[in-house]
């Protein structure tokens, strides 16, 4: 054999792909140093890593995270680090080739093989591979690998320098902490954002690999793009689900290919093992670097993988393999893949939609294996500051808890990074679309420059290329607020340049990308910007092959998806202020994250207040512009926000006695704010799917957090959920009943909104009390059950009265709490077979905010069952509103129910589910406690 022992076994137990005689070594095996001038010794690395996790590792510096780190750290960032192999063993020289294959490089880095200097790169997405035969040929000794990498912050300063570089119109441009972040490909949010901090780490951050390759003519497989479409298909127009599916599978390689090469795949049921079939690959194409072969599945109907909650995520493996012309296979490679068509409809309103009495203008929302469907979920931001430590361990109990939140889609925002196929893995299994977005945000990018444009094509063929095959993959979109911020912010900056720049970026982000989409996929829409009001026309040999509509539109008619932040919080609750479109595809409101997720980054008990230094140099909220450590004013600006979002609504806290406890009640209450603000914002759109807006999607921003600090995510950093993932999953249930209260003109109306895809009839019990639990007389008018039917993606009206009229002794003490059942079918049970689901769903109105409720103390009691696993919640004394279970510290899971309420006498039953480590049943359960709105005022929780 040609590697000692140890390496082969590790080479034989790799999942890489490994044909006959190639050999890959995976460097993460080999042992590495860091070393730096700023750090005046050498220390062990990982690999993959980046410095601050090494340094940590080291004892040379604290947790990043904690507290002022962010700031304390940046002498790290201003250096210069360079990673260093142990002498490589074991490799021959007789290969015809060697190489070294890097899976991702963060950022500014210059390789060495043998102390030759090899190449230097630019771009933290992209995949590199450099021919090193003869540095190994040259090579005296075992080869050393080393690669140094550039302080980013310092590089790209020098390049906004340079005065051949582009620049921009003064005030366009946004800086959250370091400058100068558009001239880098490297993560955006490394430089800082307005949820995040910035440690601009660097390091080699993806694995990396030596391969060797015995004959002139033998491949290694780089990358595999994998498309599967129906035959005709077309990425901007509705798919012909009668047509069957196209499988084209288009392999990059290293190396040569022999003459008259083929390719065979074999498709087989992942959940059965049964062989679906197995093709020889027609109409092969060859290049340098890449080999294609394309076949259609003429009267094959393998199973549909669907999102979740509207079917099965059906599975299959596609095994490709290359031969050569003695059908000898020279490389293979498997994806694990399902059959589906997903569609983003921005066509116009046709006139059979406008008779179902859908407003006039265009569509937009998406379509899975033909149908519409209601897409529930939020936006994903980077979940750490350093991708080497987000673990599939990590990402498991993400996705398990956005699940668990009823939603079927995120929205991979740019400007982190592109995920891993791992995480795409569990979203094809979990049922998750991922709406996928190009880095490029908040920002103009120097679209002028050729190297900079060829650079970024060179990361998008790969990325498009490299998850193609996952059925979670839903979109490509160019951008995000590129369209809708940036291009406003020159008109006011400076309108005369504005057509200039609409030019620039319809050059880059329509001219240059729309055609790297659509050449490597057939399955997959393209968007140019997050949010836009679509597209008038699509021209493919036009020079500019979309036409954006921008402001091209007509009152009273409905285009593209919706952003709606607004932190005026008098009018959080006035749906007057809510978009009215056809998707929403960002909305929010920041909140604090708990006490317990406070206890991992603080350290001084002084820092536990709400506006101590600590916390407000940790809100990123509004954006503090620059490198500056002590300016708060910006930091001011959000904290104020959440502030008068309490004030305004709910009960103070205020607690002198225990400054601790005081902190928490005033976390808790902004996540109280934040969680109301987008439940009533959700219900809104969700209505609207039966509305003339038609309105087809809500994915709130932000699913979790990236570090503890304040933010708009539902999770926070460590996986604890706020008030708000409750809120979600409760209102992101398939069938819901919803209250309008309309504070300004009084009227109150009760909806049952569907988004299952056939008729749901039932009941909705409306049951006035007043605050003490005692029902108010003749239900204050109301009656006391409705019945309803409400069709496929559809809302009906229940109930609908002036508040004014009710009969209500005490607006102050009353609340309607409202309960549906109703019987459906769920998308795609087995039709034959499947009987109807109930669906039940409860929800509460008050004609009052929170604080001028006359609340009584609820008289909570929770008790452990332990046979049973669960806690047992009930109040005693009178209506407990926000009844929040909470958890001590270091546990890591959720409640399956909270933020709920209870009347004297009910009983609630809540499971726990531990996500990870469940630590001493025991110990812990006996730190839960739980509290309600009452306790807001003043009473001291103790864990
Ligand atoms: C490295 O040495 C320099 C100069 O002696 C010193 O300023 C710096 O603090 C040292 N760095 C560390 C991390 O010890
Ligand atoms: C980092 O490396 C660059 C390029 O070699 C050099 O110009 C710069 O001075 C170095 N910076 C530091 C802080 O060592
Ligand atoms: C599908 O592929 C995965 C990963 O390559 C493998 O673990 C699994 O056993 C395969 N399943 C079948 C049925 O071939
Ligand atoms: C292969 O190419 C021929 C000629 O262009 C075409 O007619 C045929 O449809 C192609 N086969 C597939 C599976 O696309
Ligand atoms: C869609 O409607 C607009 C008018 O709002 C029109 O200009 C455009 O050509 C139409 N697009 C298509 C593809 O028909």
């Amino acid at each position: 054999m040609l590697f000692r022992a140890g390496t082969v076994s590790t080479l034989l137990a790799s999942t890489l792909p490994v044909a006959l005689g190639q050999y890959v070594r995976d460097l993460s095996s080999e042992d590495w140093t860091l070393s730096g001038r700023a750090l005046n010794q050498t220390v062990p690395a990982q690999f993959p890593s980046q410095v601050h996790l090494d340094l940590w590792n080291a004892g040379i510096i604290d947790d990043p995270y904690l507290g002022l780190n962010d700031f304390n750290l940046r002498w790290i960032a201003d250096a210069n680090w360079t990673y260093t192999s142990d002498p490589i063993e074991g490799l021959l020289d007789d290969y015809d080739s060697t190489w070294l294959v890097f899976d991702g490089l963060d950022t500014f880095a210059t390789i060495s093989f043998c102390g030759q200097q090899i190449a230097s790169t630019d771009n933290q997405f992209r995949q590199y591979a450099f021919d090193v035969s003869e540095a190994l040929g040259a090579c005296e000794a075992d080869p050393v690998v080393s690669i140094d990498f550039g302080s980013a912050p310092n590089i790209v300063d020098a390049i906004a320098d340079d005065p051949n570089s582009q620049t921009w119109p003064s005030g366009v441009q946004i800086t959250y902490e370091y400058p100068n972040r558009w001239f880098m490909r490297k993560e955006q949010s490394d430089f800082g954002w307005d949820w995040g901090p910035a440690f601009a780490p660097a390091g080699p951050w993806k694995p990396a690999y030596l391969v060797q390759l015995e004959k002139t003519e033998g491949i290694y497989v780089l990358n595999t793009d994998l498309d599967i479409y129906r035959r005709g298909q077309i990425n901007y127009l509705p798919p012909d689900q009668s047509q069957p599916w196209v499988v084209n599978a288009s392999i990059d390689f290293l190396g040569s290919l022999p003459s008259n090469p083929s390719i065979s795949i074999d498709v087989t049921d992942v959940d059965s093992g049964a062989l679906l079939t197995s093709r020889i690959l027609e109409n092969i194409t060859t290049s340098d670097s890449s080999i294609t072969g394309i076949t259609i599945l003429d009267d094959l109907t393998p199973k549909l993988w669907w999102p979740q909650g509207l079917g099965d995520q059906n599975l299959y493996n596609v095994t490709i393999t290359v031969e050569d012309n003695q059908k000898q296979p020279i490389a293979h490679v498997s994806k694990r893949t399902g059959f589906r068509t997903i569609f983003l409809n921005q066509r116009n309103i046709t006139e059979a939609q406008r008779a179902q009495g859908i407003a006039p203008g265009a569509n937009w929302h998406f379509e899975v294996n033909g149908h519409e469907f209601y897409a529930k979920g939020s936006n994903l931001i980077p979940p750490d500051c350093f991708w080497p430590r987000v673990t599939e361990d990590k990402m498991t109990r993400l996705f398990d808890a956005v699940v668990a939140g009823n939603q079927n889609m995120l929205r991979v925002w740019s400007s982190g990074a592109y995920l891993h196929d791992f995480i795409y893995d569990l979203a094809d299994e979990r049922g998750i679309l991922l709406w996928s977005e190009f880095q490029f945000s908040d920002a103009l990018y120097p679209s002028s420059s050729s190297s900079f444009l060829e650079n970024v094509a060179a990361e998008i063929t790969y990325n498009v290329r490299r998850v193609n095959h996952h059925p979670s993959l839903a979109l490509w979109a160019g951008s995000n607020e590129i369209e809708v911020l940036m291009l406003l912010l020159v008109q006011e900056a400076d309108p005369a340049s504005y057509p200039y720049y609409v030019g620039e970026y319809e050059s880059m982000f329509i001219t240059l990308f729309l055609p790297l989409v659509y050449e490597n996929t057939r399955s997959i829409s393209y968007t140019p910007s997050s949010t836009t009001n679509g597209y008038l026309s699509i021209n493919l040999s036009a020079p500019i092959p979309m036409a954006e509509r921008y402001d091209n539109t007509t009152p009273g008619s409905y285009y593209g998806d919706t952003d709606h932040y607004n932190y005026d919080t008098s009018v959080a609750f006035d749906y007057g202020s809510y978009p009215v479109g056809r998707f929403a595809n960002e909305f929010g409101f920041h909140s604090m994250p708990s006490l317990q997720t406070w206890q991992t980054a603080l350290t001084d008990p002084q820092d536990f207040a709400f506006n101590s230094s600590v916390v407000m140099a940790r809100n990123h909220h509004d954006p503090v512009g620059g490198l500056s450590t002590t300016n708060t004013t910006n930091s001011a600006i959000g904290m104020a926000q959440m502030t008068m979002g309490v004030l305004s609504y709910y009960p103070v806290p205020n607690i002198p006695a225990d400054p601790t406890a005081n902190f928490s009640a005033w976390c808790h209450a902004t996540q109280l704010f934040q969680a109301d603000m987008y439940k009533a914002q959700i219900q809104f759109y969700r209505r609207g799917s039966g509305m003339p807006e038609r309105q087809l999607g809500s994915l709130y921003w932000q699913l979790e957090d990236i570090w503890q600090a304040p933010s708009w995510a539902g999770l926070e950093y460590g996986g604890r959920w706020k008030v708000l993932h409750h809120v979600a999953r409760d209102i992101y249930q398939p069938v819901i009943v919803s209250p309008f209260w309309n504070y300004t003109t009084g009227s109150l109306e009760v909806y049952v909104t569907s988004d299952l895809w056939d008729g749901v009839s039932g009941s909705v019990n409306m049951t006035w009390f007043d605050l003490q639990g005692n029902a108010i007389p003749d239900n204050a008018g109301t009656p006391r059950q409705m019945p309803f039917s409400v069709g496929g993606l559809n809302t009906t009206r229940v109930y609908g009265t002036d508040g004014a009229s009710l009969n209500l002794p005490d607006q102050n003490d009353a609340v309607l709490v409202l309960e549906m059942e109703g019987m459906g079918k769920r998308p795609n049970s087995d039709q034959a077979t499947a009987s109807e689901s109930r669906f039940t769903h409860s929800n509460y109105v008050t004609l009052a905010w929170p604080k001028d409720l006359r609340l009584v103390d609820p008289g909570l009691e929770v008790r452990y069952q332990r046979d049973r696993g669960t806690f047992v919640v009930r109040a005693t004394t009178g209506v407990s509103l926000y009844t929040w279970l909470d958890y001590p510290k270091g546990v890591v899971g959720y409640f399956e129910d909270n933020a709920f309420v209870l009347v004297p006498g009910e009983e609630k039953e809540v499971g726990f589910v531990v996500q990870d480590d469940p630590p001493d049943e025991g110990e812990w359960v006996r730190g839960v406690n739980v509290r309600s709105l009452w306790d807001q005022k003043g009473t001291v929780i103790h864990s």
